[in-house]
């Protein structure tokens, strides 16, 4: 059964509008899903929303087993900071998977309508494959976030390009999926914002990334995506997992690592991609965790 845990910052600034859902869908595994749904969920809890999680990712769990290091951690290393509610499908997300998908998405639509109800911001991370759990997600989504590699492999998900002119032929497989979402959203009078961005961006591959901009440009429109700004590849964007934090927890007090230049600029990435999403205003100013006195000793 779906539960909850009810640890949750207390509302402090201006929120997006209640029980607004965000999907972070890809059907390219890898692409960073569970990293990009763990930066925002994260962040925004900082930013004063009230944030609910749901893990549709019923084999890897990603987002659920980064919610347990965290909800482990931070007691254990004597840090008071923000959980976000959690709806899990099933104790046996396992089983579920394995079970009747019917079923599946039963629970799904049970959770996410208890976590719009509880929350203004619900995260919802889905599996790099095509599920019926992942379309009922598609459907509930406002906002849609795509990360993507900087390969035209990632691409070929989201369109089809020619291999003399790499000229776009036509959508393809994931593209479908949320143009699908958004007519059957349309259709109620709802609408749905899709934003596609690169992720683990490297220095050096300058004729490559031209490419895919090339490629992103001319499917946009087409597709109905809005792109975003880049992520590059950070040591800063994977290494506090097994503490189940992000960089949108990183303060000078709170130490599992410190705060690098690196750092501090993947916390900037981080709020321009909020700003991107229209999460938060232009303006704002990068949010600052508490600042926690916790010894390195005490994070291994
Ligand atoms: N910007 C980044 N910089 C460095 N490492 C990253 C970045 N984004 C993701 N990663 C790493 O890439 C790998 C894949 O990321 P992640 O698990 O978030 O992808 P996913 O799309 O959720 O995958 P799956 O489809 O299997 O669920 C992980 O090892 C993650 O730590
Ligand atoms: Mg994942």
């Amino acid at each position: 059964m779906w539960w909850r845990n009810d640890r949750e910052v207390e509302d402090q600034t201006s929120r997006p509008p209640p029980g607004r859902v965000i999907v972070i869908g890809n059907e390219k595994g890898g692409a960073g899903k569970s990293t990009v749904a763990a930066l925002i969920a994260t962040a925004m809890m900082y930013r004063g929303s009230r944030v609910a999680v749901i893990d549709t990712d019923l084999r890897q769990q990603t987002l659920g087993r980064f919610l347990e290091n965290r909800r482990r951690w931070l007691p254990a290393a004597g840090v008071d900071a923000p959980v976000p509610l959690e709806y899990k499908l099933a104790d046996d997300t396992m089983a579920l998977a394995m079970g009747d998908p019917a079923e599946a998405v039963a629970r799904f639509e049970e959770a996410i309508g208890l976590a719009m109800a509880d929350a203004d911001l619900v995260v919802v991370d889905t599996p790099g494959s095509d599920t019926p759990v992942s379309r009922s997600a598609h459907l509930q989504a406002s906002l849609v976030v795509t990360p993507m590699n900087d390969s035209f492999v990632d691409f070929d998900v989201l369109g089809q390009v020619d291999p003399m002119s790499l000229e776009l032929l036509r959508p393809s497989l994931y593209t479908r999926v949320v143009q699908e979402a958004r007519r059957t959203r349309e259709a109620h009078g709802r609408s749905l914002d899709w934003v596609v961005l690169r992720n683990r961006m490297a220095g050096a591959d300058v004729r490559n990334r031209e490419r895919v901009t090339q490629g992103l440009e001319a499917l946009a429109d087409t597709a109905g995506f809005r792109i975003g700004p880049w992520l590059r590849d950070r040591v800063a964007y994977r290494e506090m997992f097994p503490f189940g934090l992000t960089i949108a927890d990183l303060s000078p007090g709170v130490r599992p690592v410190s705060i690098s230049t690196p750092r501090a600029a993947a916390k900037e990435e981080l709020r321009e991609l909020l700003v991107a999403l229209r999460l938060i205003p232009d303006a704002a100013a990068p949010a600052n965790a508490p600042v926690i006195e916790v010894a390195a000793r005490e994070m291994a």
